[in-house]
């Protein structure tokens, strides 16, 4: 009676353990399908070197899923396994050390080797550095947003400055040469690359490539103040006709705005503390603390894709930016209903 009692404990325990180990193992599965649609996952890869990345991801996932299923395997068979009476004191010992070597030493050291020559290979291909006579892009990282310069190159004149959108052409390689201005930051764009540092002092090159339209969201992945997670970009690759076409555009100056309420608002603009940290090319705002606003109406977002650039949502950041982005370095500014409407009807204009 007591025994059965004992065994019928042993296996509720063996058995609430198998449910919750199932439960885990399933929901770890739909964790990572749920990542696989189309979010900005690294699973999702739109780039040769994304796509080297999710190679290795795959092939470490299988590899750790089947260690595990092997070593659950052997933990449910020696918790369900009869206990054997042994009248040979030397094979429970012998059995057990075996073990050990093959699986716990002889069996992992071989999985890592080869591991870590399908890690050495992915690094070596996405590690390049590009050709001097690839498309070049400088970014710079600033405490919460990113510098975007485009320098005059082989075969392409051009001399302007973005924030946060970086346009590329699709089916090449590009260069970004990452700095920072301040603290270290980390560019990631998980659809196209892995990681790269933006460190203080130092110039990082890494090449990023689409392979198809689109717009890639991607984020600062090192820890960099207050602001750290509102510090996204986006990369948008573009068909090279639209690339060209855009590039076009951002080279041009600011045109004069057309109607007397924009003509109002860019004197506002102009005679206010905006020109101490933005410029916009073709006025005398030039200053260099916050992102270039030239074709401020191109963008999608702003505030490092804190807000969508929309007319409502730049009156609420200028009336308040440290409400959407506490600790950023742009203040309050009050102006009255008209004039902000005037204003916003100015960077309306900067497409
Ligand atoms: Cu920049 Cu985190």
């Amino acid at each position: 009676m007591t025994q059965r009692r004992q065994r019928q404990g042993r296996l509720s325990i063996s058995h609430r353990w198998f449910t919750c180990a199932a439960t885990l193992t399933l929901a770890g599965i739909g964790l990572l399908f749920s990542s696989c649609s189309k979010s900005p996952s690294a699973l999702n890869p739109q780039g040769p070197e994304a796509n080297q990345i999710t190679v290795l991801w795959w092939v470490l996932f299988s590899i750790g899923a089947l260690v595990w299923l092997i070593v659950m395997g052997l933990l449910l068979y020696a918790v369900f396994r009869r206990r054997r009476t042994s009248t040979d004191p030397d094979r429970e010992l012998v059995e057990p050390e075996k073990l050990v070597l093959i699986g716990g030493a002889v069996i992992p050291a071989i999985i890592l080797i080869a591991l870590l020559f399908v890690i050495t290979n992915t690094i070596r291909h996405t590690s390049s550095t590009g050709d001097a006579s690839d498309l070049t892009i400088e970014v710079i990282g600033h405490q919460w947003w990113w510098e975007v310069h485009y320098a005059t190159q082989a075969g392409i004149e051009q001399d302007f400055t973005t924030a946060n959108e970086i346009h590329i052409p699709i089916g090449q390689p590009v260069r970004l040469k990452l700095s920072s201005a301040d603290v270290i930051h980390s560019f990631w764009v998980p659809q196209l690359q892995g990681k790269m540092d933006l460190i203080p002092g130092q110039t990082n090159t890494l090449v990023v490539q689409a392979d198809n339209a689109g717009d890639f969201r991607g984020q600062c992945a090192e820890y960099c103040g207050i602001q750290h997670a509102h510090m996204a970009l986006h990369v948008i690759a573009d068909p090279p006709d639209t690339f060209a076409t855009w590039l076009t555009g951002q080279e041009k100056p600011a045109q004069a705005p057309a109607d007397a309420k924009a003509l109002n608002g860019q004197q506002l603009f102009l005679g206010s503390a905006c020109v101490y940290c933005h410029a916009v090319k073709g006025t005398n705002a030039s200053g260099k603390i916050g992102p270039d606003l030239t074709h401020l109406a191109s963008r999608g977002f702003i505030g490092a894709s804190t807000l969508k650039n929309t007319p409502d949502q730049l009156k609420t950041w200028i009336t308040n930016p440290q409400d959407s982005k506490p600790g950023n370095l742009m203040p309050p500014t009050q102006f009255d209903q008209s004039s902000l409407d005037a204003l916003v009807a100015y960077l309306e204009t900067l497409r």
